[in-house]
């Protein structure tokens, strides 16, 4: 029987490089993401992509997902590796989302991957899944928030995510405002291994003062390493604005929800050092354009792309690649020729 599996990409608005360490965030699932369609059966399983000249083959008791090869198989197998389905499949990946620009397209093809081939379970059970399989596939420690909007994603809401709870709660986005996603073009960079090593600091800076989701600006004075105090400074600063950001677009606020975001990019650019000047001066340009009203750097940093909320209709001429992007809702199977298939 054929299937048809679709799992959308993320922007987060804000709350970033706080996931790891079990704090909040705010992305939403956008409607650009990957479609997986092909047939259960046989004992391997065979996907090729239209962006990839080489096609993926896992075996099904694949060892070790980091040594597939070409390189976007490693995120097949490490599905593979965590489901272990009984059999294989054989289909085509298709997508819409920009590779590696940030808008989360491996969550996106791990999370239709699973689905295709078969995992069935809650939601967060298939992000937590899907976030092991990601670690397995790239060695980064990331975080769950791209691999729970993207199964979960709530149409035409922002998803306010509480990581140490797991506990979700879906923020409408006003009709008049809209999400605008500006890729740098700056390749993403020394992400893998400046990502761990931030997740390390975070780390550093919890074993001293503890959860960084209860301590308070005044506990940072304990922490004697004046850069994991920066990055600790950063966590709790950006936790803080999630509610901010999650309050004002409850609200309709333009001026917090424009001074939250710029106050985020600071922080990451001077607190967390994810930014890059590239990104801070798209930062600035977007913010100077009339309509825009807040701007900020979105996902690991180091490259890659920036999200701006900006008045509907605003007009964009820009010379970056750009995506007006809809909160969508999360991933979805389709049996082809037995369901009708939903469209994000
Ligand atoms: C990447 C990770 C996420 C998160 C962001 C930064 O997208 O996969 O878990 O940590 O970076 O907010």
């Amino acid at each position: 029987m054929a299937v048809l599996a679709w799992a959308p990409g993320r922007v987060n608005l804000i709350g970033d490089h706080t996931d790891h360490t079990g704090g909040l965030v705010l992305p939403m699932a956008i409607d650009l993401g990957t479609t997986v369609t092909g047939e259960r059966g046989g004992d391997l399983v065979v996907l090729r992509s239209a962006t990839e000249p080489e096609p993926a083959v896992v075996p099904l008791d694949i060892e070790d997902p980091a040594a597939a090869s070409p390189g976007w198989a490693r995120y097949v197998a490490g599905v593979v590796a965590e489901v272990r389905p009984a059999a294989g499949f054989t289909g085509e990946v298709e997508t819409t989302l920009p590779i590696g620009a940030g808008l989360s397209s491996s969550a996106a093809l791990e999370v239709a991957v699973a689905v295709a081939i078969g995992f069935e379970s809650s939601g967060l059970d298939l992000a937590e899944l899907c976030q092991r399989a990601e670690q397995r596939a790239s060695g980064v420690p990331c975080g769950i928030m791209d691999q729970l909007t993207s199964a979960i994603g709530v149409d035409g809401h922002a998803l306010r995510i509480d990581c140490t709870t797991l506990t979700v709660q879906p923020i409408p986005l006003p009709d008049d405002l809209e999400v605008v996603v500006v890729d740098s073009g700056e390749p993403r960079a020394l992400a893998a291994s400046a990502y761990a090593d931030r997740a390390a600091e975070c780390q550093a800076a919890q074993a001293a003062i503890g959860s960084l989701g209860e301590a308070s600006l005044a506990d940072l004075d304990r922490i004697d390493d004046q850069v994991v105090r920066r990055r600790a400074r950063h966590v709790l600063t950006e936790n803080r604005r999630v509610d901010e950001v999650a309050a004002a677009l409850v609200a309709g606020d333009r001026a917090a929800l424009g001074s939250a975001m710029a106050a985020s990019h600071a922080s990451l650019r001077d607190d967390f050092e994810v930014s890059t000047p590239t990104l801070d001066a798209l930062v600035d340009s977007l913010g100077r354009i009339d309509g825009v009203i807040g701007a900020r750097l979105t996902g690991a940093g180091f490259g890659g792309c920036v999200v701006a909320m900006v008045e509907r209709g605003t007009a964009m001429e820009l010379p970056q690649r750009h995506w007006r992007v809809r909160p969508s809702g999360g991933a979805f199977l389709a049996k082809v020729g037995i369901d009708e298939v939903p469209r994000p």
